[in-house]
């Protein structure tokens, strides 16, 4: 008889690397274990309260579908968002999404058909390769290095990449997972090349604000010969620490792009109604609490970065955003040392559990002398997750 097989697609759909070692952690709290957890985005702040006293506070006797675009006080609060940081965007321009992650879907199916390409810059953040597999899409990954704070190759190296199947290229500014922030030049580059070769780009915006030392994003909203080229992708988990809230936004000047992104939203009929009213009062006045937060990562960042200097055979590039750092280590096989971490390593009841690199890269075999360490605990917890590191190496290679 013959039996039921689920498709190639979902049979060649990689694991979250961020999440494949969760069993092993849990093992380790089962030993009595304390574990401190660098190795996912889930910050440690707590939610704004104008979100918490929403959701505590909604008024209405039936919590009803929200129309498939969004709630329109919603829409008109990520456009005052916008606004707020000189970018003109329409309501008409914006779809509120479950989180980052439904827009980046939708974004992802919409400009590319099976077989297409779309330009990464590898490491790269791991949904995107999910996302991809979903929609069969190849990732053509172009490769940045650790040495040069893993900032862009020149633009023949890009270009290169480039085929008759490419629809696109997705930045994500400042980086997840290196935190780089890329400069003005470089985004230059990437528009002109989108230009040059009629490619989308999707700008994933989840820590747009989160820049250090007086730096800012150049956004790609800023190049007007662009707009009908540019889909944006936007969170609020990050920057207002609400990562269960599941709101973000899909934008694009494009009418196309966005009726076609509204068919398959229409698919999945809406976004949950009381989580993105509660984001209103945020998205409406986004600065001083995104100010206050930056601080808070920079010297997180700064703590990070002097810990790791301190450890023989690291190589540490200070990054200027996001909340993420992927520091080159004396070992040859990040999976195994991350492993070894939550399995064989303990001192005074305590580990770190970490994000192997290679996770984040399409090309066998790079990312194995690298860890992605996400920098969401207190200073003190990291000054002590970052000393067990070192510990952890020294063992490692005895
Ligand atoms: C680069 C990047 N894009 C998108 C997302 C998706 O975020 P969410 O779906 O929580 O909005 C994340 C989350 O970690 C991310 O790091």
């Amino acid at each position: 008889m013959k039996k039921v097989s689920v498709s190639k697609r979902a049979a060649n759909t990689p694991a979250s690397a961020i999440r494949k070692l969760v069993p092993l952690a849990d093992a380790a709290k089962k030993r009595g274990i304390k574990v401190y957890h660098v190795n996912i985005g889930q910050p440690d702040l707590p939610t704004p309260d104008p979100i918490l006293s929403a959701i505590r506070h909604f008024k209405e006797s039936t919590i009803e579908y929200a129309p498939s675009t969004g709630v329109y006080e919603t829409m008109e609060a990520w456009k005052k968002f916008y606004s707020d940081k000189g970018i003109k965007f329409d309501a008409s321009d914006i779809l509120v999404t479950s989180g980052g992650s439904e827009g980046l879907i939708f974004a992802f199916l919409t400009v590319a058909d099976p077989g297409d390409e779309l330009i990464v810059f590898e490491p790269f953040y791991t949904s995107y390769a999910i996302i991809a597999a979903m929609g069969n899409i190849k990732l053509k990954a172009v490769r940045t290095k650790v040495e040069d704070g893993f900032h862009l190759p020149p633009k023949a190296a890009i270009e290169k990449a480039i085929t008759s199947r490419t629809k696109g290229i997705v930045v994500c500014n400042p980086n997840n997972p290196t935190g780089t922030l890329y400069t003005d030049a470089e985004v230059k580059m990437i528009a002109e090349l989108a230009l040059k070769h009629n490619l989308f780009i999707i700008s994933d915006e989840t820590y747009q604000e989160l820049v250090f030392d007086g730096k800012k994003v150049l956004p790609f909203a800023s190049f007007p010969k662009l707009a009908n080229q540019l889909v944006v992708t936007d969170s609020v988990s990050k920057r207002f620490n609400s990562c269960g809230v599941r709101i973000g936004c899909v934008v694009s000047k494009n009418k196309e792009v966005m009726q076609s992104i509204l068919r398959f939203a229409q698919g999945r009929l809406s976004v949950a109604t009381v989580e993105q009213m509660a984001l209103i009062p945020m998205l409406l006045n986004h600065k001083p609490y995104v100010a206050k937060i930056r601080k808070l990562y920079e010297s997180r960042r700064d703590t990070v970065v002097r810990e790791l200097k301190r450890i023989p055979g690291v190589t540490a590039v200070a990054p200027e955003g996001a909340f993420y750092i992927i520091p080159k280590l004396p070992i040859k096989d990040s999976d195994d040392f991350a492993s070894y971490l939550l399995s064989d390593f303990s001192d005074r009841k305590e580990t770190v559990m970490v994000a192997p690199a290679t996770g984040f890269y399409a090309t066998p075999g790079l990312g194995s002398n690298e860890i992605r360490i996400a920098y969401v605990l207190e200073e003190k917890k990291l000054e002590r997750a970052i000393e067990l590191l070192g510990l952890a190496i020294k063992k490692y290679n005895r």
